[in-house]
């Protein structure tokens, strides 16, 4: 008999586009670091939706404010000004050095405008014909036609061709190598201070010091794309700021809206006033309710220091790890991230573990064949760090 899991799976597979690898779940409802699946199963949320959900799911706080502010006012369009909007500008400036924000829909979006706006500065305060964007090897930056051809991967641009030009990738953590690829076209340089999809790989500070030195010397835009490693996650608000770095521009998303669909990127005023009305626009980017939530989420994330919980919990997971390791010699290669952005890279391809970890009750994510990737809620219990440790220690055991 087809059990509601098998229906759906049947349904889905003639009706939508298939473009996701899906997971073997179904998730019903969720609450805190819990996911439940359509006959109840629990499992233990270790994803966040992919470093979105970093409050927990159905925080009471958000529902409240998702609730409240549906009634009030939901969206009127960016042609008008909106109090929620600039609450949530004022809010999210006060987190670091830039002075404005372009609030958009998603992180791919949000690398698009930091795409433009690089170009259009050059263009238009510069006098200069620099369009160049020089990316990393390993670097993820989004989807569209110009984020897929910034990122440093291959398998994202198959069969895309042709590709948008100005885009350039050199190979990652190797400074002269990307001194030499500087030239006169160069309008910028687009890192992730840690390669999330790239397999959790942290670039060493020196490196990024040395990026940022450079891009000022030769008049190149510092950009840094935090859509993963920002919000608190990678145990710093922003990551950049752990090494008292001062990108140009940078980006969020994912867990702006802790689920809603919300992107910003952030520019100094000196290069966002590249930016005029007409240059650049999008419907929904900044609506009244994703303001308010956005609002919310940082409200809450400053409030609970959770970019001092992300960091204290994260050497605590990672120590457990590496004791995991140290007990199954020759499975566990690197244990690396900051705070709450772990990577566990194994000696070998990671799906039956993957597999069998899932079958235990724990979801989490298999990134560059080898990497078990954890970018657990902010929020997550100790106790729930420890019972996945035993699991891990259990399944390598029994491989
Ligand atoms: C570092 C980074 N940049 C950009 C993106 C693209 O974000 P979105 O899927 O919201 O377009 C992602 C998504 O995984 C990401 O991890």
């Amino acid at each position: 008999m087809k059990t509601p899991f098998d229906e759906l799976k049947t349904c889905e597979l003639s009706a939508i586009c298939h473009t996701y690898g899906r997971y073997p779940l179904a998730v019903a409802s969720a609450s805190g670091a819990r996911l439940y699946d359509l006959a109840g199963r629990e499992y233990v949320d270790l994803l966040s939706g992919i470093a979105v959900t970093s409050l927990g799911h159905s925080h009471p706080e958000i529902s409240e404010v998702i609730c409240e502010q549906a009634k009030k006012l939901v969206h009127v369009s960016n042609l008008f000004y909106q109090r929620e909007q600039v609450e949530l500008a004022g809010r999210i400036l006060a987190t670091c050095h830039c002075d404005k924000v372009f609030f958009c829909n998603s992180g791919a979006e949000a690398n698009e405008a930091a795409i433009k706006l690089a170009r259009r500065y050059h263009r238009m305060v510069r006098n200069s014909p620099a369009y160049e964007v020089i990316t990393l090897e390993g670097s993820f930056h989004g989807r569209t036609l110009a984020t897929l051809t910034a990122t440093g991967q291959q398998k994202v641009k198959e069969g895309f061709d042709p590709l948008p030009q100005g885009f350039v990738t050199v190979p990652w953590n190797d400074l002269p190598a990307l001194e030499a690829a500087i030239s006169d076209t160069t309008a910028a340089v687009l890192l992730e201070i840690i390669q999330g999809e790239g397999g959790v790989r942290p670039l060493p500070p020196e490196y990024l010091r040395g990026v940022q030195k450079l891009c000022r010397e030769r008049g190149v835009l510092f950009m840094v794309d935090e859509i993963q490693t920002g919000l608190c996650r990678a145990g710093c608000f922003w990551a950049f700021q752990e090494y008292s770095l001062t990108p140009d521009v940078f980006t969020s998303a994912k867990a702006l809206a802790n689920g809603l669909p919300m992107g910003a990127m952030l520019a100094t005023d000196e290069v966002a006033r590249a930016f005029a009305p007409g240059a650049h626009a999008t419907t929904f980017g900044g609506g009244a309710l994703l303001s308010r939530v956005a609002d919310k989420v940082i409200e809450i994330m400053q409030r609970d220091n959770l970019a001092e919980r992300s960091r204290e919990l994260g050497v605590y997971a990672r120590d457990r790890f590496r004791a995991v390791g140290a007990a199954n010699p020759g499975t566990i290669r690197d244990v690396r991230g900051r705070g709450l952005i772990i990577g566990i890279d194994l000696a070998f391809p990671g799906k039956t573990v993957w597999e069998k970890l899932l079958d235990k009750g724990f979801v989490l994510n298999l990134t560059q064949d080898t990497v078990l990737r954890l970018l657990p809620p902010l929020t997550i219990a100790r106790e729930d760090i420890d019972r996945f440790a035993t699991a891990l220690d259990e399944v390598l055991k029994s491989l």
